[in-house]
């Protein structure tokens, strides 16, 4: 495997617009992430060379978000908030719903590789909770309800 151009240049830019390395980089993993749905090790150790980092130091960041994902993932990922107001507004209630209906845990695949569900921080959308970010664009789903998942569920990637 070998960092494609295109990619690698994205990341050149990103170095120039955010004033080096080090700044750029999370929005490096990002657009990984972006193109490929996760970042393998060996895109990580190809990226750090290029921003002049150790492999160490990229994954520390990669692994400090939920948000990067570090194994591949499913085509929908669902990142169930289990913020303070999601808690609040019943989130338990959702979560043990969503793991019942696809029979997965957090950090878990369903076995067609369709969803992957991830646990979450605060998404910022605590008038919605409780709430999720679901897909490549993280739409914002909620307030969600245990006995009508089809708005989590239905949400395109
Ligand atoms: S606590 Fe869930 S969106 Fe804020």
């Amino acid at each position: 495997m070998s960092l494609p151009e295109p990619l690698a240049e994205d990341i050149r830019a990103a170095m120039d617009s955010f004033g080096g390395a080090r700044p750029a980089m999370l929005e490096s993993l990002r657009l990984i992430q972006h193109a490929e749905g996760w970042v393998s090790d060996a895109r990580l150790a190809e990226v750090a060379e290029l921003l002049g980092v150790t492999p160490a130091e990229l994954d520390n960041l990669a692994t400090f978000y939920s948000m990067i994902f570090r194994r591949p993932v499913g085509e929908t990922v669902i990142l169930l908030c289990d913020g303070a107001s999601c808690w609040l507004n019943g989130a338990d209630a959702v979560r043990d719903a969503v793991m019942a209906r696809l029979g997965i845990g957090f950090g878990e695949t369903t076995g067609d590789g369709k969803y992957t569900l991830i646990n979450c921080a605060c998404l910022g959308g605590c008038d919605h909770a409780p709430a999720a970010a679901v897909g490549r664009d993280r739409r914002l789903v909620g307030p969600l309800a245990p006995e009508d998942l089809a708005p989590l569920l239905e949400a395109a990637p």
